[in-house]
């Protein structure tokens, strides 16, 4: 999908269109990319939702360190938010999505028992930043291809439900909110991943990003990949880029060998990784 340009005006709308939505759903799905669990994510969802009950969905865990996506997932069950790690490319751990709807919702559903109602439809839309996934889940639930026309900031349509599971029911439209610019090394790791527009960005300011991330927990990679040795590790991140660019044969071209690197670590060349270390979380 293409990547929004976000105006002070689509923000808004964005804002109050989930926020009308909410009042429809029993459950918010909350989709982040699991190689950015926190930098993927728009604080502003915890404003606009408050007590709705909600279910964080890490997707494209097939991209994300293993250990990592574990790791988040306990981090944010600490902080009283149930957390699944899922691939809905290939499909991976996507009905987890409701049964664990129906787990956070049990006291809920033993409610309407308790009064004669059974079997009611759990509703629920999907909520994150373009490009996390949320059209990926919404067909893999509904099990079909659903054209998603509102899926971009302000566009209002007729909204319908689709049958998403036995008992899941998902708002066709999802909510959208934008990334977070602000900080500029939040920007660099969705540039990284592909989150934003590449024009918002220096090709070379995320490259030179990627390379101490990279020379920081998996240097073995970045020497494989490009036939470095124990010593070239130990330049600087700008002489290491100067040094990989003439190894690619592009003289002075760092816009080129940037560019080249970002695709690499795109392309999954650089192994699965996760941009957000939880000690960054605690910190925060
Ligand atoms: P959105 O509605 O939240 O904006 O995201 P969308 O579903 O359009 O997914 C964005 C891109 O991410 C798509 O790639 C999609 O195939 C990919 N994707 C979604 N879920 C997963 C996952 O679990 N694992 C992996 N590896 N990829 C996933 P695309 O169509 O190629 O778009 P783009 O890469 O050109 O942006």
């Amino acid at each position: 999908m293409a990547t929004i340009q976000w105006f002070p005006g689509h923000m808004a709308k964005a804002k109050k269109q989930v926020q009308e939505n909410l009042h429809l759903v029993d459950i918010v799905l909350e989709i982040v990319d699991a190689r950015l669990p926190l930098s993927s994510r728009n604080p502003i969802l915890d404003q606009i939702i408050q007590q709705k009950p909600r279910l964080m969905i890490l997707n494209k865990a097939d991209l994300a360190d293993p250990t990592l996506n574990n790791a988040w997932i306990n981090y944010f069950k600490q902080h009283d938010l149930p957390a699944i790690s899922i691939d809905s490319q290939h499909n991976h751990n996507v009905q987890q999505i409701e049964k664990q709807a129906q787990v956070i919702l049990a006291d809920k559903i033993a409610r309407q028992q308790a009064r004669g109602i059974k079997n009611k439809p759990i509703r629920a839309i999907c909520i994150g930043i373009p490009n996390v996934g949320k059209s990926t889940i919404l067909n893999r639930l509904v099990k079909r291809n659903i054209a998603i026309t509102g899926n971009h900031p302000g566009v209002t349509k007729k909204q319908q439900w689709l049958k998403a599971g036995k008992r899941l029911e998902l708002l066709d439209t999802p909510g959208i909110l934008w990334p977070k610019f602000e900080d500029v090394l939040v920007g660099k790791k969705l540039a990284l991943t592909g989150a934003i527009k590449d024009s918002l960005f220096h090709a070379d300011d995320v490259a030179l990003y990627e390379l101490a991330f990279f020379k920081q927990y998996f240097p073995e990679r970045l020497q494989k990949r490009y036939s470095l040795t124990i010593d070239d590790l130990k330049l600087n991140d700008p002489d290491l880029l100067m040094k990989l660019t003439a190894g690619f044969g592009l003289r002075e071209d760092y816009e080129r060998a940037s560019e080249r690197l970002i695709l690499d670590c795109r392309k999954g060349k650089l192994g699965r990784y996760t941009l957000d270390q939880i000690d960054e979380a605690t910190h925060d």
